[in-house]
């Protein structure tokens, strides 16, 4: 078998790429390079530069390296720009989806795995969210991936198609330093952004209806996250899935902000005190996934800690200091 795997030169996606290689698959990657870097590929791993929205490419792709399945991972993935540039997101998140689906349908390809995120849920005002906890997305970003997974499973009926669609908490860490994450979107880098300026890191708002005030989240090991990947290429090749599988991946563990903050400090040595600054609109108080269906259906479940995200992260970040931003 061989999978292509669109945005495979992302932070998330070469992370796929080297689970997926290490464990003896055949991969080929489509990028556009717009946020990907090629030094984060294996060597031999064939790398396509092109865009998802270029139908007679992705046809031509998946004929010469006789795909057999797809991981679709590339999209824009800012919930604030997606705010002000609605029309870009939907025109690139979806219409890149609509282009692969038709292409996928085409070529007879019949194993299909989503990039989705937590961002379906909105603001859940659950303990822990299941798969079955109703979605509401806040932002276009999150609109984009919930109809996204609608289009998928669409698609998969109408064409055949196994698909999972497996939606991310919050990802953190590198496998190794060489693939951290290089840009400052997350909590994570966007600290360590501020301490690297001598800053003090930032809380937005800790007055939220949570034990120490500041936000809850599920953050997951993006090594975890890639072995979620595999896991899923696994029981579709198996036919285990046999129509469609929707999957949180998470670890079931709420971290606050704060407490976050805490381990970076142990970790870089930089305990400064955060300041405080006025809550971030669209930000749910607490979002904690249920991981048990991934774990009943997939067999996979998180095994890397808090600690192990902050600590990988790090090495990686003083690693790439001063290589191209994403
Ligand atoms: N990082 C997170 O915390 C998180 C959480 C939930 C979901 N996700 C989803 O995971 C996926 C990967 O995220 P990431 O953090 O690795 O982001 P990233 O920006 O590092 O990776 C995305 C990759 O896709 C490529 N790309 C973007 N648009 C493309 C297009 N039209 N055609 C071809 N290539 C294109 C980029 O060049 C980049 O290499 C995205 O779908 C994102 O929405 C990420």
């Amino acid at each position: 078998m061989t999978w292509l795997i669109t945005g495979g030169a992302g932070y998330i996606g070469a992370h796929v790429v080297r689970a997926m290689t290490d464990a003896g698959e055949r991969v080929v990657v489509l990028d556009d390079l717009s946020a990907g870097v090629p030094a984060r590929l294996p060597e031999g791993v064939p790398l396509v530069r092109g865009s998802a929205l270029d139908g007679e490419l992705l046809t031509k792709v998946l004929a010469e390296h006789g795909a057999t399945g797809v991981l679709h991972l590339a999209a824009r993935k800012q919930p604030g720009e997606s705010v002000a540039q609605p029309t870009r997101y939907y025109r690139e998140n979806l219409g890149g989806l609509a282009t692969l689906l038709d292409a996928v349908a085409e070529a007879g390809v019949k194993r299909f795995v989503f990039s989705s995120s937590a961002a379906v849920y909105g603001d859940p005002h659950v303990d822990l969210i299941t798969e079955d906890t109703p979605c509401a997305p806040v932002n276009p970003y999150g609109e984009t991936k919930l109809a996204g997974e609608w289009l998928v499973r669409a698609a998969g009926r109408a064409h055949g198609i196994d698909t999972v669609c497996l939606r991310y908490f919050n990802v953190a860490g590198a496998a190794v330093p060489e693939l951290a994450d290089t840009g400052v979107f997350n909590i994570v880098p966007m600290v360590f952004d501020r301490l690297t300026r001598d800053e003090a890191p930032r809380i937005f708002g800790d007055d939220y209806p949570t034990p120490d005030g500041t936000c809850i989240r599920d953050y997951i090991h993006v090594a975890d996250l890639a072995e979620a990947h595999l896991a899923a290429v696994r029981a579709l090749a198996e036919g285990g899935v046999d129509g469609d599988l929707t999957l949180n991946v998470g670890r079931g563990e709420g971290v606050s902000v704060r407490e976050l903050i805490t381990v970076i400090g142990e970790v870089t040595g930089d305990t400064r005190t955060p300041v405080v600054e006025a809550r971030r609109p669209g930000d749910p108080p607490r979002a904690v996934a249920s991981a048990a269906l991934a774990s009943e259906r997939l067999g996979w479940t998180a095994r890397r800690s808090v600690r192990e995200m902050v600590e990988s992260a790090w090495q990686g970040w003083q690693l790439l200091q001063g290589a191209p931003r994403a």
